[in-house]
């Protein structure tokens, strides 16, 4: 007799990051009793890895900026892949929310007249990004935290879902388990909003931690609906690469936004060897124009540290691969320098970047204000994700939403720095807005007990097998994904991926776990290898099929951007009876005044 709790709720939301707890504020807000499952215990969310700031043109410290230089920069930032509606609404909306945010109890910088401070960030043509410290994605849970426990909802901690429930057609809530106590718990809800990060799990060199294993993405995707850009993962420049143990952790870009520089083995700064043509005219031509840059002098242009994500990570491989790196394969990244300009440089860089400073010293020995930092790239974002109308958030199953980084469509081929916080704002209170009016418009719904009767079966099974070991083979996929469909890649590589991931989706089947259902990370671990391999194939398939290369997509065997290839996007859905399919639909119109607004920026 299968037992668990039920808990029957009008908007369930599904990830208690910055887009889940701002769907869940703004469900509660429109009067449905919200519920909120989080994997891990609340607080605890990728969204503190955004830790450089939001991006919103606020315009406090150069009133030059405003929505449509937002929107453009975003758009070529995405190359022109983007859902355009998204970006516009994305631009328009995120100043609101950043002082909607304040006014909730977050504590930014201010400038010396005391409005929100801003700096420069990559991609964007002026300081735009609003931010406290080097922790502004901590800042922001913690006030959405406190603001959303005030209006009711329950929050179910450290509680994972196995699998979304239907009733004819539409969602009717979630199945999973609580992994303290390996209890099963039953959702009812007329509407659900996915917030479950990313997949940066699914590789062996990543910002993310244990929780972000697709979940979201997978979920969707076994729920039948579909998928979109999901071959464009982000590789942030900037991780620790040592020591072993901190490989990965992420260095924010604020170091780079704050005048930090890059440089190789020899001490060039080697990101002036290749900007890009279409950023050449907004890119200094010396190392001195970058730097006044940093200072403010508007007349200045950004240094080339300060290009896109994709170009900057690419510049990083190529050093390397060509010898010219750092001892433990990456570059150095040197903020230290700061010192020979700023007379209180080393206090500068403490009050400007603290947390850096306290992770090199704790983790690394180093000493951020006199030595450099070893950073290379590392798996942070994916761009792709569940495809949802860009107004309500819904996906194309109805009473399904999707917002924040397991939501697809705003960023396009790669998302520029500081616009994940912004739209976890902006598509995280579009999200609950909507689902609350679903929730209102659509009657009760009936569960299926053959669905929840097969999820819990399929979960126990790990404790009656004694065969693979789960962390071996999430290890063996982790490798596989970042050997074989990383930075560069290759259609032979991917197809040997694809091979490999077959034998691993056998091997899966077969792990088995000791002990019982007690707070077993082996059997959370075994459990979660059907979300990493459900992604990885999805990332893989969707990957060959682009034949081209373009932000965050780099192909080795079709090096340049192919217009035919790049007026479409990729989406994937599973078929009726289980298929993987891919299909390419083109990109939605961008309408003149629009496509005027981005002339305009160039
Ligand atoms: O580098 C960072 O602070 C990361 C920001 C982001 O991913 O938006």
């Amino acid at each position: 007799m299968l037992e668990y709790q039920t808990h029957e709720y009008d908007v369930l939301v599904i990830g208690a990051g910055g887009a889940g707890l701002r769907a869940a504020i703004e469900a509660s807000a429109n009067g449905a009793r919200v519920g909120v499952v989080t994997k891990s215990l609340l607080g605890k969310a990728h969204t503190v890895m955004a830790e450089g700031g939001i991006a919103a043109a606020l315009s406090n410290v150069d009133e030059r900026d405003n929505w449509k230089v937002h929107f453009a920069d975003t758009m070529r930032g995405g190359q022109y892949l983007n859902n355009w509606r998204m970006a516009e609404l994305h631009a328009k909306e995120a100043p609101d929310r950043v002082r909607e945010l304040e006014g909730w109890g977050a504590l930014f910088d201010r400038t010396k007249d005391g409005r929100i401070l801003q700096r420069n960030f990559g991609g964007h043509r002026y300081p735009r990004l609003a931010h406290v410290g080097d922790r502004t994605g901590l800042e922001m849970i913690r006030t959405l935290q406190d603001h959303g426990i005030h209006l009711g909802m329950e929050v179910h901690m450290e509680c994972t879902v196995l699998v979304l429930l239907k009733d004819e057609g539409r969602i009717a809530g979630a199945f999973g388990y609580e992994r303290e106590r390996g209890r099963f718990l039953l959702f009812r809800a007329k509407a659900v909003v996915l917030a479950t990060g990313g997949i940066g799990r699914a590789y062996k060199i990543t910002s993310n931690s244990w929780e972000y294993t697709g979940d979201g993405h997978s979920l969707a995707y076994g729920a039948g609906a579909s998928l979109i850009d999901m071959e464009f993962v982000q590789f942030h420049p900037t991780g620790m690469i040592w020591p072993p143990s901190v490989r990965g952790i992420l260095v924010t870009e604020g170091v780079r936004g704050e005048g930090g520089v890059l440089k190789n083995k020899d001490g060039r700064r080697f990101m002036f060897d290749d900007i890009p043509e279409n950023y050449r005219s907004q890119t200094a031509d010396s190392e001195e124009e970058g730097w006044r840059y940093t200072q403010g002098d508007r007349n200045a242009r950004r240094p080339p540290e300060l290009l896109t994500r994709d170009h900057v990570a690419r510049c990083i491989m190529r050093e390397v691969r060509e010898g010219r790196g750092s001892p433990h394969g990456g570059v150095f990244l040197d903020i230290a320098w700061i010192k020979t300009r700023v007379p209180t440089g080393a206090e500068y860089i403490k009050r400007k970047l603290p947390n850096m400073y306290h992770q090199f010293k704790q983790l690394a020995g180093v000493d951020i204000t006199n030595e450099v930092m070893e950073v290379g790239p590392t798996t942070h974002y994916t761009m792709g994700g569940v495809r949802v109308d860009p107004d309500t958030q819904m996906s194309d199953l109805p009473g399904l939403f999707a917002a924040g980084e397991c939501a697809g469509g705003l960023h396009g081929a790669n998302r520029l720095g500081g616009n994940s916080l912004s739209d976890l704002l902006v598509f995280g209170k579009r999200g609950g807005e909507y689902a609350a009016k679903f929730a209102s418009e659509n009657g009760a719904v009936s569960i299926n007990l053959d669905e929840i009767e097969a999820a819990a079966r399929w979960a126990l099974e790990p404790f009656e097998r004694t065969g693979e070991n789960p962390y071996e083979v999430q290890q063996d996929l982790q490798e596989l994904m970042q050997d074989l469909a990383g930075i560069v890649r290759r259609e032979g590589e991917m197809r040997d991926a694809l091979e490999a991931l077959n034998k691993l989706v056998c091997r899966a089947k077969r792990v088995g776990v000791p002990g019982n259902r007690e707070y077993n990370g082996g059997w959370h671990t075994a459990l979660d290898l059907r979300h990493l391999l459900t992604v990885a194939e999805i990332v893989t398939r969707t990957a060959i099929e682009r034949k081209e290369s373009r932000g965050a997509h780099f192909r080795e065997d079709y090096p340049s951007k192919n217009d035919q290839e790049g007026g479409s996007n990729i989406v994937v859905q599973r078929s009726k009876s289980g298929e993987m399919e891919i299909r390419r639909e083109p990109l939605m119109a961008l309408p003149s005044e629009l496509n005027q607004v981005i002339d305009e920026m160039k």
